[in-house]
């Protein structure tokens, strides 16, 4: 794992960006697994932006989304479905047809959750999966005691997470879907390479737990350790709580993978 600090959120973001289009430069196909939530917003204003201004291309590209409402179809707003169409699908030339989603309206969640396996494994595995850590300690919707084995599945949201992601329905945490699809632990640590940014004050804590913790179910985040290429991009108001920064610092500026991405 990398732990790199950028300045601040626009930053932070801006270098994730920046690793999404190279790899997907050096491979159009490129299979991108996406993330939602408030701190990607910045990462997607950024790839739009690349696609507007570079002709960054997304013809080929393929996407899998991590995760989805139980209950929201593509038509509610607040869907992730409807997220990703207004920040990124909308303005971007990825072909509707390679964006694969988890279909919160779906009656068998069992049969969903393997459809969607399955879709990963036909289309030859994640290469690049996106990532943020929520209040909770989740990566995707996997929640505290969430099996670091785990596949795609339904899921329990807990208070903590219906709390952060109140804002969306009215500020009123009892509005949030209960219940969630999404990748498991296992299924995220599947691909080829993770991306995982954090940004803000109130993630600083457990940033701290996820990077530098032990490993433990109630923090699926911790996790990420485990895999062998996996990239944690971070603002200093996140980072503030981490006791590794200086060595992290030096990686980036020393590191000759980071060479075209320090400018
Ligand atoms: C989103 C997702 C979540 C978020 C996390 C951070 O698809 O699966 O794990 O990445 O909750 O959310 P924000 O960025 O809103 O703080």
């Amino acid at each position: 794992m990398e732990v790199i600090i950028r300045p601040d959120a626009d930053q932070a973001a801006l270098l994730v960006a920046r690793v999404v289009a190279a790899r997907l430069r050096a491979r159009p196909e490129l299979v991108l697994g996406l993330a939602t939530g408030r701190t990607m917003e910045r990462v997607y204003r950024a790839l739009v932006r690349m696609h507007a201004e570079q002709a960054l291309d997304f013809a080929g590209c393929r996407s899998f989304t991590l995760d989805e409402y139980i209950g929201l179809g593509p038509d509610d707003p607040r869907s992730f479905h409807a997220y990703l169409a207004r920040h990124l699908f909308d303005h971007v030339n990825l072909d509707r047809a390679k964006a694969h989603l988890l279909d919160g309206l779906a009656a068998d969640h069992g049969a969903e959750a393997a459809r969607y396996e399955a879709q990963i494994s036909a289309a030859g595995g994640i290469d690049v999966q996106l990532l943020g850590i929520g209040v909770a300690g989740h990566i995707g919707f996997n929640e505290p005691l969430s099996a670091l084995r785990s596949r795609t599945r339904a899921k329990a949201l807990s208070p903590a997470t219906l709390r952060q992601n109140a804002e969306a329905f009215g500020g009123d945490p009892a509005a949030v879907p209960k219940r969630a699809l999404t990748m498991g632990v296992a299924t995220i640590l599947e691909a080829r390479e993770l991306v995982v940014l954090v940004t803000g004050a109130a993630k600083a804590d457990v940033l701290a737990r996820a990077v530098e913790g032990p490993i433990t179910a109630m923090v699926s985040a911790t996790a990420i350790q485990l895999h062998p290429a996996c990239k944690v991009v971070v603002d200093e108001d996140a980072a503030a709580r981490l006791e590794g920064q200086d060595y992290y610092r030096w990686i980036f500026d020393n590191e000759p993978e980071w060479a075209p991405f320090r400018g």
